[in-house]
C-alpha cells in the first residue's frame, strides 16, 4: 500500500474535525529524526535530532542519508512533470520519533494525539502500532491512541512525513515547497464522556445558540452554557443545545471586535462536569443582498490582503507572536480583511482576527494549478475536495471574523467543487461562498453554484467599473500585485471602488515577500541566530527561487509582498494606509474643508488630529486640531487655521492618529504657486558664463558627472514581466550614446545640442546671480518611442552627501501612480531614500519635488530647484548597477549620489501579474521641456 499515491485515501483512523480547541501535553521540542530519500527506504541505526515544529528544508540536522533536501520555489509548474497523482521516486521522507511519559492522571481517560500540520502526508504510530494517517498540509490530524498507551508509562511516538504525494498536486500553491511538521504537536486527554464538537451561531440581533455533539454518550448527560455578562444559557428542547437572547448586544465587526466569553459544560446525570470548553463569540450577521455584501446591515468595504504562512528563517512555521505582530501591522496600515491564501491557517490566526477585527475569507487547501483541468475532472480527487473544504468549515465555523468560505484557488471548476459547495451550503448556510475558479471558467455572470461573489483576479479598473457587480458583490480576490516596486494605480482602484455601486474592495496580492534568509558563503538556509532586522545582514541575503539550486523554479516571483521578509513595510503599505485613512478631506469655500468618515460602525472619538501647515518658504507649522464629531459615513466641515504665509503655495494636512499610531494624512492644497517655482527660488540670471568642457558637459566642482539625458530606469519587476523593459531594450534606451552636435553661446547662455539615438536634446546653461546655474532642457521623442521609463536629467555628485531635504511628496518613496503621500518638507539620511527591493530595480523615487538639498553633515552641498513639481531620485547606484544585480548583496554603493530629475516618469502599474499602469501615467513621444537650477550651499 502506498497511501501517498492514492488521492482517494484522505485519511485512515483520523478523528473527525471539530471546532473545540484543547490544551494538553506539548510534544514540541527536540525529536529524533532521520530524513530518508523515499518513504520505502530503510532507517539507519543512528538518529539525528531536530526541532518540532520545523521544516527540515531550512533546518540544520545531521543528514545521515545525504538527501540534501532544500527549499524549492515554483509558481504554477510542479517540481516534477506529472501526471497526477503519482509522486516522484525521489521523495524525501522525515521520520520523527520521541518518547513521552503518559501522565498517570490520565487513567481511564480517552487519549488523543494531535498533530497541528504536516506536509504533505502524515503516518502516525505509537509504540509500534499504526494509529492513523492524515492528509492536508494545513489542517490538524488527530488520532485516538487510548488503546496503545498506558498512563504512567513511557510511549514512543513516531510521525512519518512524506513530502511528495497525490496531495502535492492539489497543494500546488505559488510558494516555496517545504517538508516537515509546521504546527504544534500535543497529547490531550478527555473523559470518555466528552464534548465532541460545539457549533455556535450568534446573530446581530443577540440570538445565540450552541449545538453540542457529545462523544461516547452515557445515559442522562446534559449540557450547560454560560455567557459572560449575560449569565446561564437556556437549555433547548434538544438536550444538546443551549441558547440565549442577549438584549442590547454589542455587535462584532472589524471596527468593533466585541467578543463575549462563552463556556460550555458537559455533565453526567448526577451533575458532575466531565468536560468543558471556552470560546469567544461575536454577534454579527453576514448577508448578500443584490450587489451588496452586508455585515450587520452595512455595506462594508473590503480593504484586504492575501496572507500566506511565511517566515524567512523557519519557512512556514509561524508563532502566535509572529501572527499577532503581523496582524497588528496590517491593522496599522488600514487593512480590515484577510484572505487566507491558499489554505486554512493556524487556528491562532482566526482568534486574532476575531480579537483585532478582520473580515476573513477562509480558504480551503486546494490548488491544482499545474494540472487544474485534469484534477478537476478526476474522480479520484473528489473525496479530497469535499474533505478539505468540510474539515476547514468544521474547524473554523465559530469564528465571527470569517465572513466567507473559499473553496480553494486556481483549480479550474469541476463537480468536486459543486460537491464541496453543497456540503457547505447545507452545513453552514450563514456564510456566502467564494471561488474564483468558477467565474474564471464561466465568466462573471456564471459559477453561481459555488460562488456568491464575483471575485476576479487582477481585473483592470475599466473591467470592474464596466461590470459594477450587477447581481452579486464584486470583491477582487487578488489585485494590485506587490512584486518589487509596484502597486501603481492603487489609488485609481480605490477611486472606482468608493464611487461605483457593486464594487466592494478586494485583497492585495500579497502580504509577505517570500525571501528566505540564506548564508551567502555556502548557500545554506540561515539559522534563527542570523536573523537580523532590516536588509539581510552582511554575509546573508534574501533568497528567492533558484538560489538553493532548485530546478525548476520561478525566480523572484515569490518576492511579491507589501512587507519585506523581515516584515519591514514597503512604501506601498503607506500608500494603502493613506487610501484607507478613516477620514477623507476636500476643500470647500471660506477657508474650510469638508471631512467625511470612512467608517461603517463607529465615530471618530478614538482619533487625535493635528494640523500641519506647509508653505513654500517657511518651516511647516504644527498645531492641534479638533475633529468635529461624525457618525459612520457622515460629513462635517472644519475651518483651516489661519497663519500661513501670504503668498506661494500652501498645503493643509490633517495628521490623524489613534493611540499614537499614525493613520493617515489627508491633505488639501490651500493655494497654488502663482509666480512659478524658479522665480520664487530667486533664480535671476546674471554672472560669469557657465563653464562647459569640450563635450559641452557642465563643469562643476561638486559634480563628478555632468547632467545628461536619461530615458531609462532599472527595470522594475513590472517592467520586466510585463514585457515593457524588452521594448526599451529594442530601442536601446539603456545605453543611448550621446553625440554632441554643437555648443553655441549667446549673452552668457550656453546652448549644448546633442543627439541620443533618435532623441534630440538641447541643454541651455545660464549663470544665476546667486552663483547657481540655470539648466533649461528640451528633448524631442520621436513617434516610435511609444512608452519610455522617463525623460529627464541624470548627474552624479562628487561626494556621497549624506543628508537630504526636500519639498515634495513624502516622506516615503512615491511614483506618479503611487503618490498619495502628503506634500511637505522632509529630511532624511540620503542612503535611507533607497528601498532595497529583493531583486534590485528602480527605487528611491520621490514625486512632485519642488526643491531638494544634498549636503554634508555641516550643511555644505547642493540645492536644486525645479520649475514644476517633478519626480526625483537620489541613490548610490546608477540604473545600470541596479539592473545588473540579481540580489541586493551584489550591489556596491558608489561613493557619490546618482541624481535623477525627471521631466516625466512612467507609472509603476502592476504588470508583473495584472494590468499595467493607466495611459495617464505613460511617457510617450513628444517634446518635453524642463528647467532646474543647481547651486552650492554653504555650511549652516
Ligand atoms: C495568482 C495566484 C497567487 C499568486 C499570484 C501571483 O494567480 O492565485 O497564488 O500566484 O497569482 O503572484
Ligand atoms: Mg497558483
Amino acid at each position: 500500500m502506498r497511501p501517498w499515491a492514492a488521492p482517494e485515501v484522505t485519511s485512515w483512523n483520523r478523528l473527525p474535525m471539530h471546532a473545540i480547541r484543547r490544551a494538553g501535553l506539548s510534544l514540541d521540542g527536540e525529536w529524533r529524526f532521520q530524513l530518508l530519500p523515499s518513504p520505502q527506504a530503510r532507517l539507519a541505526d543512528r538518529w539525528a535530532r531536530t526541532t518540532v515544529p520545523g521544516c527540515w528544508t531550512v533546518q540544520d540536522f545531521d543528514d545521515i542519508h545525504g538527501v540534501g533536501d532544500l527549499p524549492q520555489y515554483t509558481n504554477v509548474q510542479m517540481p516534477w512533470p506529472g501526471p497526477p497523482p503519482a509522486p516522484p521516486d525521489a521523495n524525501p521522507t522525515g521520520v520523527y520519533e520521541r518518547e513521552v511519559t503518559i501522565p498517570a492522571g490520565w487513567q481511564d481517560q480517552r487519549i488523543v494525539l494531535h498533530v497541528g500540520a504536516a506536509e504533505s502526508v502524515l503516518l502516525a504510530s505509537v509504540n509500534g502500532a499504526d494509529v492513523g494517517l492524515g492528509k492536508d498540509s494545513h489542517l490538524a490530524s488527530e488520532f485516538d491512541i487510548t488503546d496503545v498507551v498506558r498512563p504512567g508509562e513511557r510511549a514512543t511516538i513516531r510521525l512519518t512525513v512524506v513530502k511528495w504525494s497525490d496531495c502535492s498536486f492539489i497543494e500546488d500553491q505559488d510558494q516555496w515547497w517545504h517538508g516537515g511538521i509546521t504546527r504544534p504537536v500535543l497529547l490531550y486527554a478527555t473523559d470518555p464522556l466528552y464534548l465532541r464538537d460545539v457549533r455556535v451561531t450568534a446573530g446581530a440581533d443577540g440570538a445565540l445558540r450552541a449545538d453540542i455533539e457529545v462523544g461516547a454518550a452515557e445515559p442522562g448527560w446534559h449540557v450547560s452554557g454560560h455567557l459572560d455578562g449575560h449569565g446561564e444559557l437556556a437549555p433547548g428542547a434538544d438536550p444538546a443545545s443551549v441558547s440565549a437572547t442577549v438584549p442590547g448586544v454589542r455587535r462584532w465587526s472589524a471596527e468593533t471586535p466585541e467578543l463575549y466569553d462563552l463556556r460550555i459544560r458537559l455533565h453526567r446525570a448526577d451533575g458532575e462536569v466531565t468536560d468543558e470548553t471556552r470560546l469567544r463569540v461575536g454577534f454579527r450577521d453576514v448577508r448578500i443582498e443584490g450587489p451588496d455584501l452586508l455585515v450587520n446591515g452595512a455595506r462594508v468595504l473590503i480593504r484586504g490582503v492575501n496572507r500566506h504562512d511565511f517566515h524567512p528563517v523557519t519557512g512556514r512555521v509561524v508563532t502566535a507572536g509572529d501572527l499577532r505582530a503581523d496582524l497588528e501591522t496590517m491593522k496599522r496600515f488600514g487593512f480590515n480583511a484577510i484572505r487566507t491564501s491558499h489554505y486554512p491557517d493556524d487556528p491562532v490566526l482566526y482568534d486574532l482576527a476575531d480579537e483585532l477585527g478582520f473580515y476573513v475569507i477562509d480558504e480551503a487547501d486546494i490548488e491544482s494549478h499545474g494540472h487544474a483541468r485534469e484534477v478537476a475532472g478526476d474522480l479520484r480527487y473528489r473525496p479530497a475536495f469535499v474533505d478539505r473544504v468540510s474539515r476547514m468549515v468544521a474547524r473554523d465555523r465559530n469564528h465571527p471574523s470569517i465572513i466567507m468560505w473559499s473553496l480553494g484557488n486556481e483549480s479550474d471548476y469541476g463537480a468536486g467543487h459543486d460537491a464541496a459547495a453543497a456540503w457547505v451550503r447545507q452545513t453552514d448556510p450563514t456564510r456566502p461562498l467564494h471561488y474564483e475558479g468558477a467565474i474564471r471558467r464561466d465568466g462573471w455572470d456564471g459559477g453561481k453554484t459555488v460562488t456568491d461573489v464575483i471575485c476576479p483576479m487582477y481585473p483592470s479598473i475599466a473591467a470592474i467599473v464596466n461590470y459594477r457587480g450587477r447581481d452579486r458583490p464584486l470583491i477582487m480576490c487578488e489585485y494590485s500585485h506587490a512584486m518589487g516596486n509596484s502597486n501603481g494605480t492603487l489609488a485609481d482602484y480605490w477611486r472606482a471602488i468608493e464611487s461605483e455601486p457593486g464594487l466592494q474592495g478586494g485583497f492585495i496580492w500579497e502580504f509577505y515577500d517570500h525571501g528566505l534568509l540564506q548564508r551567502v558563503s555556502d548557500g545554506r538556509p540561515a539559522g534563527v541566530g542570523a536573523y537580523a532586522s532590516g536588509v539581510a545582514a552582511p554575509g546573508y541575503r534574501w533568497a528567492y527561487g533558484g538560489d538553493f539550486g532548485d530546478v525548476p523554479n520561478d525566480g523572484a516571483f515569490c518576492a511579491d509582498g507589501l512587507v519585506f521578509p523581515d516584515r519591514t513595510p514597503k512604501p506601498a503599505m503607506f500608500e494603502h494606509r493613506e487610501l484607507a485613512c478613516p477620514v477623507t478631506m476636500e476643500p470647500v469655500e471660506g477657508g474650510r474643508v469638508r471631512l467625511r468618515s470612512r467608517r461603517h460602525f463607529t465615530g471618530l472619538a478614538d482619533l487625535t488630529a493635528q494640523w500641519v501647515l506647509t508653505t513654500a518658504d517657511r518651516e511647516p507649522r504644527v498645531g492641534p486640531a479638533e475633529l468635529p464629531s461624525m457618525g459612520p459615513g457622515e460629513s462635517a466641515t472644519m475651518v483651516i487655521p489661519e497663519g500661513m504665509a501670504a503668498d506661494g503655495e500652501a498645503w493643509a494636512t490633517l495628521r490623524l492618529a489613534a493611540g499614537g499610531t499614525e493613520l493617515g494624512n489627508p491633505q488639501v492644497c490651500v493655494r497654488r504657486e502663482s509666480r512659478g517655482l524658479l522665480v520664487r527660488a530667486g533664480a535671476a540670471q546674471g554672472g560669469t558664463p557657465v563653464e562647459v568642457d569640450g563635450q559641452g558637459l557642465l563643469a562643476h566642482p561638486l559634480l563628478a558627472a555632468a547632467p545628461v539625458l536619461s530615458l531609462w530606469r532599472a527595470p522594475t519587476d513590472n517592467d520586466l514581466l510585463g514585457g515593457i523593459a524588452a521594448r526599451w531594450d529594442d530601442w536601446g534606451l539603456s545605453g543611448l550614446e550621446r553625440k554632441l552636435i554643437d555648443v553655441t553661446s549667446e549673452e552668457g547662455r550656453t546652448v549644448v545640442r546633442a543627439q541620443y539615438g533618435p532623441v534630440r536634446h538641447e541643454q541651455a546653461l545660464s549663470p544665476l546671480s546667486n552663483g547657481g546655474v540655470l539648466i533649461e532642457e528640451t528633448a524631442v521623442l520621436p513617434e516610435e518611442l511609444t512608452d519610455v521609463a522617463r525623460v529627464g536629467s541624470v548627474f552624479e555628485t562628487a561626494r556621497p552627501l549624506p543628508r537630504a531635504e526636500w519639498f515634495g511628496r513624502g516622506p516615503w518613496e512615491t511614483y506618479p501612480d503611487r503618490a498619495t503621500a502628503p506634500v511637505g518638507r522632509y529630511a532624511a539620511a540620503t542612503d535611507t531614500l533607497f528601498t532595497p527591493y529583493l531583486r534590485p530595480q528602480e527605487s528611491g523615487g520621490r514625486n512632485d519635488v519642488r526643491w531638494f538639498t544634498l549636503t554634508e553633515a555641516d550643511g555644505t552641498g547642493i540645492v536644486i530647484h525645479l520649475d514644476q513639481p517633478r519626480q526625483v531620485s537620489v541613490t548610490r547606484y546608477r540604473a545600470a548597477d541596479l539592473a545588473a544585480a540579481a540580489h541586493h548583496d551584489e550591489l556596491v554603493p558608489r561613493d557619490r549620489q546618482v541624481v535623477h530629475v525627471d521631466a516625466a516618469h512612467r507609472g509603476l502599474g502592476t504588470a508583473s501579474c495584472g494590468p499595467d499602469t493607466l495611459p495617464a501615467y505613460l511617457v510617450g513621444p513628444g517634446t518635453y521641456r524642463w528647467s532646474w537650477t543647481l547651486r552650492t550651499v554653504a555650511a549652516t
